[in-house]
């Protein structure tokens, strides 16, 4: 089911199809709290009202018009400047392919760099991973872009077997990462293809992230997952470390585990969500289906119920 429905992510009729269905859109609405900047905005304002951080991911990917890779720039420079107004903390999320890494690199790097410089160097831009056919050019650039710039992190994917190595090679960079555990369809001789190998694959490069040789690298972690199993192991590792809970933190999804969001604040960790917006949804939607079959007997549910 899984793979069926990767498949049909990158579907052109499925995705302009499906947002004609109000059963589609509405259970695509458990995610995000809705398709403009000002939704993201104000779910942010509240979810700082319980401490908790933000991100937003302004939806949209796999660009092949100039045009579009600018104007997707000049929406994030915009959010800075309104995040910024509201006193929000909240971070910036943001895919290459996007910014028209499959059009010019030159250019979607001086995009990038306008963005990171508008952030500021309090403000974190993180850049996704998406499917393996960019890992090396996403790496290549954050490599560039961390030279010059503190506020610049990068995601790394549990499910890669390349991943613990890409880590080691990124540490003396002292990066910021998050780790994730993986959203794409990729080829089997490249991924752990058992749930259970890319779940202990995560632990492994957690136990690396917040280990003594990345705290004194000056790693910052921040370890992505909905995951409560592995939030759990991961805060029993911390503490073993001596890794106190305000020196990484987690970054969930949109919607899902909103309770655990609220318990890890109060036990004292850092905690972040991710906010995606805008009305490019349905390849991203298709992802969070993906990872949880139940969604899809949601999504039914509506639509028989009605
Ligand atoms: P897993 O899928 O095992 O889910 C654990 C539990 O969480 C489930 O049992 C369920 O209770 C709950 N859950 C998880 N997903 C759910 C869903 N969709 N609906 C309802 N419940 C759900 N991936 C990537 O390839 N590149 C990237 O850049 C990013 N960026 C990113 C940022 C952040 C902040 C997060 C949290 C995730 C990503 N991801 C990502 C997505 C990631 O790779 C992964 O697909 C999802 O986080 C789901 O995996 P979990 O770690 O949550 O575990």
């Amino acid at each position: 089911m899984r793979s069926a429905i990767l498949a049909a992510s990158q579907n052109r009729w499925m995705r302009e199809q499906a947002s004609h269905y109000w059963f589609v859109r509405r259970t695509a609405g458990r995610f995000m709290p809705g398709e403009t900047l000002k939704d993201a905005l104000a779910a942010a304002a509240q979810l700082k009202l319980h401490g908790i951080g933000t991100l937003f991911t302004h939806l949209g990917e796999n660009i092949v018009d100039a045009g579009v890779a600018e104007a997707g720039t000049r929406h994030y420079l915009d959010a800075l400047d309104q995040i910024r107004a509201r006193g929000l903390d909240t971070e910036l999320s943001i895919k290459l392919t996007q910014l028209g890494v499959d059009l010019s690199l030159a250019q979607c790097y001086a995009k990038l760099v306008r963005i990171l410089e508008r952030a500021g160097g309090a403000s974190t831009v993180w850049i996704d991973m998406e499917s393996s056919r960019h890992t090396d050019i996403t790496l290549e650039l954050y490599r560039r872009a961390r030279k010059t710039h503190s506020n610049v992190g990068v995601c790394l994917q549990a499910y890669l077997h390349r991943t613990a190595r890409d880590l080691a090679a990124l540490m003396p960079l002292a990066p910021a990462i998050r780790l994730v555990k993986g959203a794409y369809k990729e080829p089997p001789g490249i991924v752990f293809r058992r749930k259970k190998d890319v779940d202990e694959n995560f632990f492994s490069l957690v136990k690396t992230l917040l280990g003594e040789p990345a705290r004194r690298a000056g790693v910052r972690a921040a370890i992505a997952t909905n995951d409560r199993e592995l939030i759990r192991r991961s805060t029993e590792f911390a503490a073993s470390a001596h890794v106190q809970p305000d020196q990484f933190e987690f970054q969930m999804l949109y919607g899902i585990q909103h309770p655990e969001l609220v318990r890890l604040v109060r036990d004292g960790y850092r905690a972040r969500v991710l906010i995606a917006y805008g009305s490019y949804w349905f390849p991203w939607f298709m992802r969070r289906l993906a990872e949880r079959p139940a969604n899809v007997l949601f999504m039914l549910r509506h639509l028989f119920a009605s």
